[in-house]
């Protein structure tokens, strides 16, 4: 069925100017982009976003990262769109990520893995509210 997903382009995307060979595959792929923002992720919205990982040992260096320096927040929509943005993405250890997905092409480091993709439907509705306002997804048809 057809649903949406929460994509960010993590600092080091940016960095490594890999927007446009990330946002390509997931063209190709066949899902829609639905919004887009480039912004600096605030200490609040880092929290937010990485709720679940309090706690753990690497969640502190994980907010630093995260709010280092600018990101590409995305809405991908499409069938099936959160599992086919993850494996587009592959695994989160880039050791275990098979050649072919985006960190298994381009990552070494698992704290530096170039982009973060929701991992079920409560993720993403919780992820695109923290970075986006319902009017910023724009709704529209594209031809096959
Ligand atoms: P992401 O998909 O953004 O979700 C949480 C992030 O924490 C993850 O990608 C990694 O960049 C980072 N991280 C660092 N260490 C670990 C770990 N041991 N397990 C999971 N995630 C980790």
């Amino acid at each position: 069925h057809v649903e949406r997903t929460f994509i960010m382009i993590k600092p080091d995307g940016v960095q490594r100017r890999l927007i446009g060979e990330i946002i390509s595959r997931f063209e190709r792929k066949g899902l829609k982009l639905i919004a887009a923002k480039l912004l600096k992720v605030s200490e609040e919205q880092a929290r937010a976003h990485y709720a679940e990982h309090a706690g753990k040992p690497f969640y502190p260096s994980l907010i630093e990262f995260i709010t280092s320096g600018p990101v590409l927040a995305m809405v991908w929509q499409g069938v099936d769109a959160i599992q086919h943005g993850r494996a587009l993405i592959g695994k989160t250890n880039p050791l275990e990520a098979a050649a072919g997905t985006i960190r298994g092409d381009y990552g070494i480091h698992t704290n530096r893995n170039l982009i973060h993709g929701a991992d079920s439907k409560e993720s993403a509705e919780r992820e695109i509210a923290i970075y986006f306002a319902p009017g910023e997804l724009v709704d529209y048809e594209l031809a096959q």
